[in-house]
């Protein structure tokens, strides 16, 4: 299935709140820094697959891919800019997201050194975990409920064009192997092992984030946390069927067809629009 959606580059700056960086999200402390620990992982996430799908480009001959390929690049990194600025307000926290951060750059950089096939592969596999990821944002709106509006504008900017841009990586993958076994078993294990990685890391980078702000004890809190990611309303629970979907041989990230929520893109756009109109405000009253 191909659905046509070039991704756009929208030049946005949220002037995420800094103080409000380890409570933005009223169900929880432990819910806060599970979206937190996230964002750490953005910005190198999305240079590394920026520089996957590089050294593709030349291969890539159809016009719209072309341009398609060019907003991808564009939109990731806006949302690495902004992500920077997200995590730099977590450090000035006190919390260790820029220790974590470097963890993380190490690791791309031993990856950045295997066959680029894999490369893309893996970008691949992990544009389908943001693609999920955003869906499951845009379709349960308790997830950002009465959410701080600055924080809130931000995840769905990102889970918006985490939507529009899904397919692109998919479609030079395709153009650059096929779709037959081979290709099917590169971008499958490229899965698997991004998997891997991405979940080893998360869960002690998150443990890591929730100790730093001293709250490592609230039973209470966790269970709060464990019950929002896997129990009701569930953000990881909900992705798991569209995550085995990977896996089917005639896969395509457009199999999910969520494009009706891209019609939300201009009522976002209104919405940030009137947040940094609000800024000059603060700035003044501070
Ligand atoms: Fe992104
Ligand atoms: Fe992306």
């Amino acid at each position: 299935m191909t659905i046509k959606t070039t991704p756009v580059r929208r030049n946005f700056k949220f002037n995420l709140p800094p103080e409000q960086v380890t409570k933005w999200n009223p169900a929880g402390y432990h819910v806060t820094q599970f979206f937190n620990t996230l964002s750490i992982f953005f910005p190198v996430g999305e240079r590394f697959f920026i520089h996957s799908l590089r050294q593709y480009r030349d291969i890539v001959e159809d016009p719209q891919l072309r341009d398609d390929v060019a907003g991808f690049i564009g939109q990731e990194a806006f949302h690495g800019r902004e992500h920077d600025e997200y995590n730099a307000a977590l450090t000035a926290a006190g919390l260790p997201a820029d220790k974590l951060e470097t963890q993380v750059t190490q690791l791309l950089e031993v990856v950045k050194r295997l066959p680029k096939p894999l490369q893309l592969g893996a970008t691949v596999a992990l544009e389908h975990l943001t693609a999920i990821m955003g869906d499951i944002l845009l379709r349960e709106p308790e997830l950002l409920a009465n959410a701080e509006p600055h924080f809130q504008a931000l995840w769905r900017w990102h889970a918006l064009e985490e939507t529009e841009h899904k397919a692109v990586s998919f479609e030079v993958f395709t153009r650059a192997f096929g779709s037959g076994p081979k290709a099917y078993l590169l971008r499958v294990g490229a899965f698997l092992l991004a998997n891997a990685i991405f979940w080893s890391l998360f869960y002690p980078y998150y443990f890591r984030m929730v100790r730093a702000g001293g709250q490592h004890r609230d039973l209470k809190g966790w269970w709060r946390g464990f019950r929002y990611q896997w129990g009701t309303p569930g953000a990881l629970r909900r992705i798991v069927p569209a995550w085995f979907d990977f896996f089917r041989p005639d896969f395509h990230p457009w199999m999910h067809d969520n494009r009706h929520f891209l019609d939300q893109i201009d009522s976002l756009t209104q919405r940030v629009e009137s947040l940094s109109a609000e800024a000059p405000l603060q700035e003044q009253n501070a």
